[in-house]
């Protein structure tokens, strides 16, 4: 017998096997399979609101590609710099246990992917079972170069819910007329709010929102009486939105890769790097049969505009032959809540409980080690002599922080700094674990609303359990920050809005059921407080997911230090990690 034909009839052999054993089997081995993808990135021209630009794309794709796995599989994804800029990949809300050097954000885990360059990332995804996402995490890069990670049950693994006809990724983006990385770089000059995007897009595709758009519009074709899982993915750069199709409502059933008790909606809210699964179940409804569906922002900024548009897209029961413009502009715009509706924002969270059952248990830390309690918000720094800023309070710069520390991204990667024992120099760890000073941090803006800057970490030992409680601060102007930490799935055990009140707000944490993510919104002139075990050694940024307020500073890195055992350790850098 040759070598293939022992080869195939071990392959055959081995399906038998598994045909017969397959449960037991795959459990029993408890490994996936490993899937291989390549990333060229490349310019490429794409037409939008009529215009056309060079942008930045994953293979000449926008959105990119979709990475698609089961939960226990490994993914390797060579990624080619074939562009000018600097390049990194992060993929967002993967756990990345003992892989924090595949995390991706720049600077924090590995220097950027230069011209010419390549990286291969390589982590295996594990407990996390939903809707996940890459973008890119140098600068604003990641305006157009994004994609969804799909993560599907292990095979012979069911959804704790029916089984849907087809599954459907929509991602919310944003698109600018303007070069993004002029915008930041002019605005940081200034020190004033950047401009705004032009318009909100679904799938790359902005919508009717100009006459000559029409045909950049997103449909989402559907059969009647199926049940679908639409997988919502917010990308935008600097906007929550709320999304509706009209005279349709949703079951929610996953948030951020983690299953949640199912509840029905007619307005899901997804915050930049959110991910939201849901059944949407069609009507008895046949051809000709169509509906808009349509996303604009939530936001209470008080400090510079944001991007005011709606984008809509179409439902469009099977059958359909015509696409016409002016069929769409006659159908009813479906009613989302105010802009500013924060009291709809706090019942959307509250409603979001983990599924907790005995499949999935909820393993809410209990007894907690370490307690943090970080004020974010806005702030300021002074005008560099002879210049004139255009940020608030007479020609300061505009900054953002959290305690009132704005970081510093370092010029060389953190976590090569911490693994190779390095950090002099690049960072200290004096992090304040509470503000230096406190204050009335939902009232009134204080007379000092500048930061410090500086690179400052918290270490924490392996194992160890953390509770955080993130306050909004109103300094010019309270907003909701999407407070994103990597390399963790924390628990949301409770919130509440205006100051935190450490004696009357911990009796009522919920530690039975809390969703489980890895952004959530710090509200309006509010507070949340999360916990998460810190079994995950590396370097973990932990940032504001709108990318102003990220770059004006909000954002800090957890040291996560190796554990005793020698699979609580994080192994040395691949070879290929880029260099600074
Ligand atoms: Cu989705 Cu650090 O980001």
């Amino acid at each position: 017998m040759g070598v293939s034909s022992f080869l195939a009839a071990l392959l055959f052999l081995t399906c038998f096997v598994n045909l017969y054993l397959g449960v037991a089997l795959a459990k029993r081995s408890g490994t996936g399979v490993t899937r291989h993808y390549k990333f060229n990135i490349r310019m490429r021209n794409v037409t939008r609101l009529c215009e056309t630009k060079s942008i930045l794309t994953v293979n000449g794709k926008f959105p990119g590609p979709r990475i698609i796995a089961r939960e226990g599989d490994r993914v390797v994804v060579k990624v080619v710099n074939h562009v000018s800029n600097n390049i990194t990949i992060h993929w967002h809300g993967i756990r990345q246990l003992r892989s924090g050097w595949a995390d991706g954000p720049a600077y924090i885990t590995q220097c950027p992917i230069q011209t010419g360059q390549s990286y291969v990332y390589n982590f295996t995804i594990t407990g996390q079972i939903g809707t996940l996402w890459y973008h890119a995490h140098v600068s604003w890069i990641r305006v157009t170069l994004y994609g969804p990670i799909i993560i599907l049950p292990k095979r012979n693994a069911s959804y704790p819910f029916v089984k849907p006809y087809k599954e459907v990724p929509i991602i919310f983006g944003e698109w600018w007329k303007a070069d993004p990385e002029a915008v930041i770089n002019q605005a940081l000059q200034t020190g004033a709010g950047p401009n705004n995007s032009d318009t909100f897009t679904i799938n790359g595709l902005p919508g009717p929102s100009i006459n000559c758009s029409s045909k950049e519009t997103y449909r989402l074709r559907v059969k009647p009486n199926k049940t679908y899982l639409l997988r919502f993915i917010n990308a935008a750069l600097n906007d929550e939105l709320f999304f509706r199709v009209a005279n349709h409502t949703f079951t929610v059933v996953d948030v951020d890769a983690n299953y949640v008790k199912p509840f029905r909606t007619d307005t899901i809210f997804v915050g930049p790097g959110q991910t939201t699964n849901v059944l949407f179940k069609t009507k008895s409804l046949f051809s000709n049969d169509k509906f808009l569906m349509a996303a604009r922002p939530y936001s209470t900024a008080a400090a510079g505009t944001f991007d005011n548009s709606t984008v809509i897209g179409v439902l469009e029961y099977d059958g359909n032959t015509s696409s016409s413009s002016s069929n769409i502009k006659a159908l009813p715009l479906p009613s989302l809540p105010a802009i500013n509706a924060t009291a709809y924002v706090a019942n959307w969270t509250s409603s979001l409980r983990s599924l907790g059952n005995s499949q999935f248990p909820v393993n809410v830390p209990r007894t907690i080690q370490r307690r943090f309690f970080f004020a974010v918000g806005l702030g300021t720094s002074p005008c560099p002599v002879n210049q004139t800023c255009q940020g608030p309070i007479n020609g300061t710069k505009f900054k953002a922080g959290v305690n009132n520390v704005s970081f510093t991204m370092p010029t060389t990667a953190l976590l090569q700094a911490h693994f190779f024992r390095r950090s002099n120099g690049v960072y200290t760890t004096d992090f304040p674990t509470t503000p230096l000073n406190q204050y009335n941090y939902t009232g009134t803006t204080p007379n000092n609303t500048m930061v410090t800057n500086a690179t400052k970490v918290v270490v924490l030992a392996f194992n160890t359990t953390v509770e955080l409680v993130l306050q909004g601060t109103s300094t010019l102007g309270a907003e909701n920050h999407p407070l994103h930490l990597h390399g963790f799935d924390f628990f949301v055990v409770g919130q509440g809005s205006g100051n935190f009140n450490s004696t009357a707000d911990p009796p009522k944490f919920n530690l039975v059921d809390p969703v489980q993510r890895n952004t959530v919104g710090v509200p309006s002139g509010g507070w949340v407080a999360i916990r998460f075990q810190a079994d995950n050694p590396g370097v973990w940024f932990m940032h504001c997911h709108i990318e102003i307020h990220l770059t004006w500073g909000l954002r800090m890195a957890w040291v996560v230090m190796d554990g005793k055992l020698a699979n609580q350790k994080l192994p040395p850098p691949p070879a290929d990690l880029p260099k600074c």
